[in-house]
């Protein structure tokens, strides 16, 4: 008996001295070291921002039925010669996937004013995580990524028709509308977005104001 509490003692107290920095960490609680005979230690609580607390990966971009749809549009644009144009990077997911899924040749221009995102991040900061993430088919020359109001690029474009526009910047209806009116005008062969969804009620007027989703997967539409 006494030859077991010997032994189980320093192993238990071993233990909890081991995994105390971990159990503080999880807490987000985190101790100032101090030397001795100084006053009673900081404790320093320090959450993780409101923001990004409860953020999962899935929350800022497309749900999968609406890649899958999104992913088929760009195999069917390979038929058409001039680019997929994206509206509304944000960091890239949506880009890579349909980096993926587009033939060689085909280049994705995605534009981007980087005036919002789900963390808070300054629109400078913004940007260079943009780059950042899609270092690797901008290297390849695959993806060009222009930092600039959607509206101004409109009205400066002087490229190919689109073989596919992408349009996912802001949804409501009069930015939305704008968005398919130079689409159009433009002469994009496949026009596409996100958010045909109740909680987008302006993209559900417009896109039914031109015809209604010829197709849909998710909350993707195409016209
Ligand atoms: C919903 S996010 C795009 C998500 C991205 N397509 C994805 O799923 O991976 C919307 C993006 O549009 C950008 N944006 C909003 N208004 C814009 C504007 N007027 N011109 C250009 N970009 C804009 C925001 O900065 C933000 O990064």
């Amino acid at each position: 008996m006494a030859t077991q509490q010997i032994s189980k003692t320093p192993l238990s107290k071993l233990r909890r001295e081991v995994s105390r920095p971990f159990q503080q960490l999880a807490r987000g609680v985190k101790r100032v070291a101090r030397p001795k005979h100084a006053p009673a230690p900081v404790v320093v609580i320090s959450p993780p921002p409101a923001s990004i607390a409860n953020f999962h990966p899935q929350d800022c971009t497309v749900e999968p039925e609406g890649v899958a749809l999104l992913q088929e549009l760009v195999r069917e644009s390979k038929q058409f010669p001039g680019p997929i144009i994206e509206v509304g990077t944000l960091v890239g997911i949506t880009a890579t996937y349909m980096a993926l899924a587009k033939s060689p040749e085909q280049k994705i221009i995605t534009v981007d004013a980087f005036c919002w995102n789900p963390w808070g991040l300054s629109p400078d900061v913004h940007e260079a995580l943009a780059r950042q993430l899609l270092q690797y088919p901008i290297a390849k020359g695959e993806v060009q990524l222009i930092r600039g109001d959607k509206n101004e690029y409109y009205r400066n474009y002087k490229g190919p028709a689109p073989a596919l526009v992408f349009l996912d910047a802001m949804h409501d209806y009069e930015e939305t509308k704008k968005d398919i009116e130079w689409a159009k005008r433009v002469g994009a062969k496949i026009i596409s977005g996100h958010d045909y969804c109740d909680k987008f009620p302006g993209v559900i007027k417009v896109v039914d104001e031109f015809g209604g989703p010829r197709r849909l997967g998710g909350t993707v539409w195409a016209l």
